[in-house]
């Protein structure tokens, strides 16, 4: 499968930066995968046999990637979990490329990656190729290293993403692997309807951005630090939207899981230190609410984004209420504008930060 890049999609046309068109493009590309994985009766299309019955045959799924892609493994951890019912390890490319763990008997790997060229996955991929065994490359990407050297490998169809923080290719990795987990064991949701769905909601987020250019501008201005929170796929997105701020921003930024705020972090909160809470969960959300408050207490400037029927109304930024499991790919988009809008307020280049590069090629 080969994704041709014509001038169109690299061309940033309206847009200041790449990061804000890739951003927009988040629906359009939910909607593609659902058009590429389902027929028109919603019957999975396109992902090979021999894919699903190699992840039926494993007794464990090993999850490799770094950064952006890590993040989304976290959340795809889940898919797999809830529905082929199979121990999913997520792994850091860096650390499994030395440290590698010990192995279930019959492991079935699965490579993440937007560009399909990261050393460090590579590494773990020409590792796991010589014990023989099984593996899959999901990229955007595609005629890359990492799905040239994978026994199979699936597109994420999310066209050419530009700007060094990744947006578009995190939304596809997570809905790739809902499709593929789905593919294996049916899900019981008619999911081609979710997504469907799912990218309306998408698109009116998309469509409320000038709301987080606002936020980005009141609650970031003149701060050195800010905290996402959350608890289960809250905190994994926490991980990701703390990403996308400090890479571009540079603002120190921590994400993670909010019942470890009292095992250390709030010793950092100081008057108005911004915290992002995510409510999507409704098991934990009670929880957050409860972190979100004692950080209040503390002095923090509290940011909730929390889905509509676990908002409180007149606080929150509501997000369209969603399938849970489905609320990742909603919930970071607000994280990715906020990120965005604070690194324009601050008159940073967004699309090329400092330091970073968009594909790292080295170890
Ligand atoms: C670089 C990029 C990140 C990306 C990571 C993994 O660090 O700046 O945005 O998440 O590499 O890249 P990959 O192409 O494998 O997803």
């Amino acid at each position: 499968y080969h994704l041709d890049i014509d001038e169109s999609a690299t061309d940033k046309g309206v847009y200041p930066y790449y990061m804000l068109k890739e951003i927009d493009e988040q629906a359009i590309v939910a909607h593609t995968l659902a058009q590429h994985y389902f027929d028109e009766a919603g019957q999975i299309i396109n992902i090979d046999a021999d894919i699903i019955s190699q992840i039926k045959r494993a007794d464990r799924l090993y999850i490799v990637a770094a950064g952006t892609s890590y993040h989304a493994g976290l959340v795809g951890k889940r898919y797999f979990e809830q529905w082929t019912h199979t121990p999913t390890e997520v792994h850091i490319a860096s650390e499994f490329a030395y440290d590698q763990p010990l192995l279930s008997e019959n492991p079935f790997f699965i490579f993440l990656s937007q560009s399909g060229e990261t050393a460090d996955s590579r590494e773990v991929l020409q590792n796991i190729k010589a014990q023989q065994f099984p593996t899959l490359t999901i990229a955007n990407v595609m005629n890359s290293t990492l799905t040239r050297e994978a026994d199979f490998a699936l597109p994420l169809l999310a066209g050419p993403e530009i700007a060094v923080a990744s947006t578009k290719a995190y939304t596809a990795q997570i809905i790739v692997q809902v499709i593929l987990a789905h593919a294996v064991e049916n899900s019981g949701l008619d999911l081609k309807e979710e997504l469907a769905k799912l990218a309306i909601d998408m698109q009116t987020i998309i469509d409320d951005k000038e709301i987080f250019k606002t936020i980005a501008e009141e609650a970031l201005d003149g701060q050195r630090s800010a905290f996402y929170i959350g608890r289960g796929l809250d905190a994994a997105v926490a991980m990701e939207a703390a990403l996308k701020l400090k890479e571009i921003s540079y603002v120190q930024t921590e994400g993670f899981a909010a019942g470890e705020l009292k095992h250390g972090t709030i010793s950092l909160i100081e008057d108005a230190t911004p915290v992002f809470g995510l409510i999507t969960q409704s098991k934990t959300a009670g929880l957050v609410r409860g972190n979100i408050e004692e950080t209040k207490a503390r002095g923090a400037n509290a940011i909730v984004l929390a889905t509509q029927s676990l908002s409180r109304p007149g606080d929150d930024y509501v997000l369209p209420d969603v399938n849970e499991l489905l609320a990742p790919v909603l919930s970071v988009i607000p994280a990715q504008l906020i990120a965005y809008y604070s690194t324009l307020a601050r008159g940073l280049d967004v699309d090329r930060p400092r330091n970073l590069a968009k594909s790292v090629t080295v170890q």
